[in-house]
C-alpha cells in the first residue's frame, strides 16, 4: 500500500534516530554521537554509533548503516512500508487509507485484513459472548491470565456452522477471501461453512505481528475432530516457514542470545507467562530448515525442550541434526518423565524452568545418553554404532573448526584416537546436505554476501579519498571550494568516490550545501551509500586530535587534513605516471629508440612532486 510522501516526511520528522534506536539498543553518549553494542552482529566492545545531528546510524564492525527507517527495516526484518507503519504507530501518526488506496491494496494485504478481522471476532466471542464463557473458563483453568490472553490474541470460535461466515458477510467481507485464508470451507454445492467451530483459538502471527493462521484446540467431548486443527497452507501461511510465538519472543531471543524451542502452543504460552520469553514453538510440524533459518536471524543458539516421551526423543534427534546442519549451536533439555513444558511450569513455576534451562547438555552428551539408555554401549558393536552416530551429527556442522572441537570432545570422552574419528568423519562429510544447498544459494549468503560487499566497499576506497569525503561532509561550505579548487572528481581514483564527489558537487550547486541525507537519497548503489555513511562516522580518520577537541576539528585543522589528503592523492597520481614513464623509457632504450622525451617527462614529474610537497596553507 502506498503511503503519500507528506506522510512519509511527517513520520520521519517524528522519528528521532536516537529516540527510536535507543528502544532497541542501549546507547551511551560519546562525544557528539551515541555508542552501543551492535544489534546486527555479535560484539563485546561497542562499535555501533548513532548521530543525532546526521540522524544516521552506523556500525564500524559490520558496516550496516543508514537512517532510522533503514534501522527498523534491518532490525525487524520488515519491508520499507512496514517499517514506516511501525514508526507511525510509535509516533501516534495515523496513516489514513483512502477508499482508492484500499482498492489498490494488494491481495496479500486484503488477506491479512481478513485474518485480523477473524482474530478480533474470536477474541470478542471469548471475552464478550455467553457461549465464550466456557472457553474463558478453560483458558483460566489452564492458568492463563487476561494479560496473556491479550498478548497471544487468544479467542473462541462459536459452535455453529456459519457464525463467522454470516457476520463477515454483513461486514462486507467477500466469502471468497474467507475461503482463501481457510476460514471457511465449501460443500459440494458450493455453499460455505466455518472451518473452526466451538474451539479455543490460537492465532499464529508472522514476524511482523500479523495474523496469518490459527491453531484451534478441541474443547467439547463430542467434537470428533483431532485435538488440534490448524489452518491449511494458504498464500499467506506456509507452515514450514513459521514459528509460533516468534513475534512475541524475538526481542527476548535477541537479548538473551538463545531461543528455546518447544512443541506446543500451550507449552509456549505457559512458559512465556511464567517469565521466560525467549521461546518459540514449531507447532504441529517437524522442525524445518526454514524455521531454523528464521531463528538464526535473531540468535545462533537453540535450546530444545521436548516432552520426555519416545516421540519427543525421536523428534529431538532429527531436530538436533537439522540445527547443526544450519550452522547453529544446540543444547538439549530433558523434562521429567511425563511432563511437557506447560505442565512443568504449572507445577514448578518459572524459576524452576529457568534452572532447568541451565541444565541443557550438548548434543553429543544428549545423543550419548540416549544410546546409553537404549543399551547401545553394552556391546562393542553397539558402541561402534553409537560413536558412528555421534560422528554423523558432527559431520553435519558446516564449520570445520567447530567440527574439530567436537571430535576432540568425543575422543576424550570415549578414549578414542582422534585420527580414527576423523576417518569416520571423512565418510560423512563428503556429501553436502541437500536441504541446505538451496538455502545457501538463496537466503543466507545474500545476507553474508552483502556484509562482505559492504566491508569491501568501505575498505577499497583509499584512506585519503575517504578523508576528503569526510572533511567535505563535516563542513561543506568551506571544504567544497577548497577541495575542488585543487582537484576534480575524476582525480579521485575509486569509482565510488568519483561518483560521490560528483553528486556532492551537484548538491552544492543546487543547494549551496551538502546534506548527508540528501546525498544518501541521491545514491542508489548500496555500496556507495555504505561508503558515505562510513565516512560520516569515521571522523577518527581525520586524525587523533579530532576527538580531543570535542569531536569537531578546528577550521584550520580541517584545512590541514584536507590538504594532507590532497597531497597524497596528487602524489599517488604522479608516482603512477613516474612508474609508467620508467617502463616506457626502459623499453625505448632496449629497442634503441630515443629516450630523451621520457627523461624530460621524468624531470617534469619530479618537479611536480616537489611542488606538491611544497604546497602549504596560506596563513590568514
Ligand atoms: N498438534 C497438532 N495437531 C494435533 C495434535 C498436536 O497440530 N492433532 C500440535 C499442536 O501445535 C500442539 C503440539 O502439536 O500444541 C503438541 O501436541 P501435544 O503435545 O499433543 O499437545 P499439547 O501442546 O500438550 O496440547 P494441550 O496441552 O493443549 O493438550
Ligand atoms: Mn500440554
Amino acid at each position: 500500500m502506498k503511503i503519500p510522501q507528506e506522510k512519509i516526511d511527517e513520520i520521519r520528522a517524528a522519528s528521532d534516530a536516537v529516540d527510536v534506536i535507543s528502544k532497541y539498543v542501549q546507547l551511551k553518549k560519546r562525544g557528539k554521537d551515541y555508542l552501543g553494542l551492535c544489534p546486527f552482529h555479535q560484539e563485546k566492545t561497542p562499535s555501533f554509533s548513532v548521530s543525532p545531528q546526521k540522524q544516521l546510524f552506523y556500525c564500524f564492525g559490520c558496516h550496516r548503516g543508514g537512517d532510522v527507517v533503514k534501522f527498523v527495516m534491518e532490525y525487524e526484518k520488515s519491508s520499507y512500508v512496514e517499517a514506516l507503519e511501525q514508526l507511525a504507530e510509535r509516533a501516534g501518526i495515523t496513516i489514513t487509507r483512502t477508499e482508492e488506496a484500499y482498492e489498490a491494496a494488494n491481495e496479500t494485504e486484503k488477506l491479512y485484513n481478513v485474518m485480523s478481522y477473524a482474530a478480533r471476532m474470536f477474541y470478542t466471542n471469548l471475552t464478550k459472548s455467553n457461549e465464550g464463557e466456557f472457553a474463558l473458563a478453560y483458558f483460566r483453568d489452564r492458568g492463563f491470565t487476561n494479560q496473556t490472553m491479550t498478548t497471544f490474541g487468544l479467542g473462541y470460535s462459536l459452535r455453529s456452522w456459519e457464525s463467522l461466515l454470516k457476520k463477515a458477510q454483513e461486514d462486507g467481507i467477500d466469502p471468497e477471501d474467507l475461503s482463501k485464508v481457510g476460514l471457511i470451507r465449501r460443500r459440494e454445492d458450493g455453499s460455505g461453512y466455518d472451518t473452526f467451530r466451538g474451539r479455543a483459538m490460537f492465532p499464529i502471527f508472522n514476524t511482523t505481528g500479523r495474523v496469518i493462521a490459527f491453531g484451534a484446540r478441541k474443547l467439547y467431548d463430542d467434537d470428533t475432530l483431532g485435538k488440534y486443527i490448524n489452518s491449511s497452507e494458504t498464500s499467506i501461511y506456509h507452515k514450514s516457514k513459521v514459528l509460533y510465538g516468534l513475534s512475541q519472543a524475538k526481542d527476548a531471543i535477541r537479548e538473551r542470545d538463545f531461543a528455546i524451542l518447544v512443541e506446543g502452543y500451550a507449552d509456549l504460552i505457559s512458559v512465556f507467562q511464567a517469565g521466560t520469553k525467549n521461546i518459540v514453538a514449531s507447532s504441529g510440524t517437524a522442525l524445518t530448515p526454514e524455521q531454523i533459518q528464521l531463528i538464526s536471524r535473531y540468535t545462533k543458539n537453540i535450546t530444545l525442550v521436548y516432552d520426555a516421551d519416545s516421540a519427543g526423543a525421536n523428534a529431538m534427534m532429527r531436530g538436533v541434526d537439522l540445527i547443526l546442519e544450519g550452522g547453529l549451536d544446540v543444547h538439549i533439555v530433558q523434562l521429567p518423565e511425563g511432563d511437557d513444558p506447560d505442565s512443568f511450569v504449572q507445577k514448578n513455576g518459572g524459576e524452576a524452568f529457568e534452572e532447568l534451562m541451565k541444565k541443557g547438555v550438548s548434543f553429543i552428551d544428549y545423543k550419548a545418553s540416549e544410546f546409553l539408555r537404549s543399551g547401545k554401549f553394552e556391546s562393542p558393536e553397539g558402541k561402534t554404532e553409537a560413536i558412528r552416530g555421534l560422528v554423523q551429527s558432527i559431520a553435519k556442522i558446516p564449520d570445520q573448526l567447530k567440527r574439530t572441537f567436537f571430535i576432540k570432545d568425543v575422543a576424550e570422552k570415549y578414549n578414542l584416537y582422534e585420527s580414527t574419528l576423523y576417518g569416520e568423519l571423512e565418510k560423512f562429510t563428503r556429501r553436502v546436505p541437500q536441504k541446505f544447498i538451496q538455502m545457501v544459494k538463496t537466503e543466507v549468503p545474500v545476507e553474508e554476501r552483502t556484509a562482505i560487499e559492504r566491508k569491501v566497499a568501505v575498505e577499497e576506497i583509499p584512506i585519503e579519498e575517504k578523508e576528503l569525503l569526510s572533511a567535505i561532509l563535516e563542513d561543506p561550505k568551506e571544504m567544497i571550494p577548497f577541495v575542488f579548487g585543487n582537484l576534480r572528481p575524476e582525480d579521485f581514483s575509486h569509482p565510488s568516490s568519483q561518483k560521490i564527489t560528483g553528486l556532492m558537487l551537484n548538491l552544492f550547486d543546487e543547494t549551496g550545501n551538502v546534506d548527508v541525507n540528501q546525498l544518501l537519497e541521491k545514491l542508489t548503489d548500496e555500496k556507495e551509500k555504505t561508503a558515505v555513511t562510513d565516512v560520516t562516522f569515521h571522523r577518527y580518520q581525520l586524525g587523533d586530535r579530532w576527538n580531543k577537541i570535542g569531536g569537531r576539528a578546528s577550521e584550520t585543522r580541517l584545512y590541514e587534513i584536507a590538504l594532507g589528503a590532497i597531497k597524497v592523492l596528487k602524489r599517488k597520481y604522479l608516482e603512477k605516471d613516474l612508474a609508467e614513464n620508467r617502463i616506457h623509457m626502459k623499453n625505448a632504450s632496449v629497442t634503441g629508440q630515443d629516450t630523451m622525451p621520457f627523461l624530460k617527462r621524468q624531470q617534469e614529474i619530479m618537479a611536480g612532486l616537489i611542488e606538491i610537497d611544497a604546497l602549504k596553507l596560506m596563513k590568514g
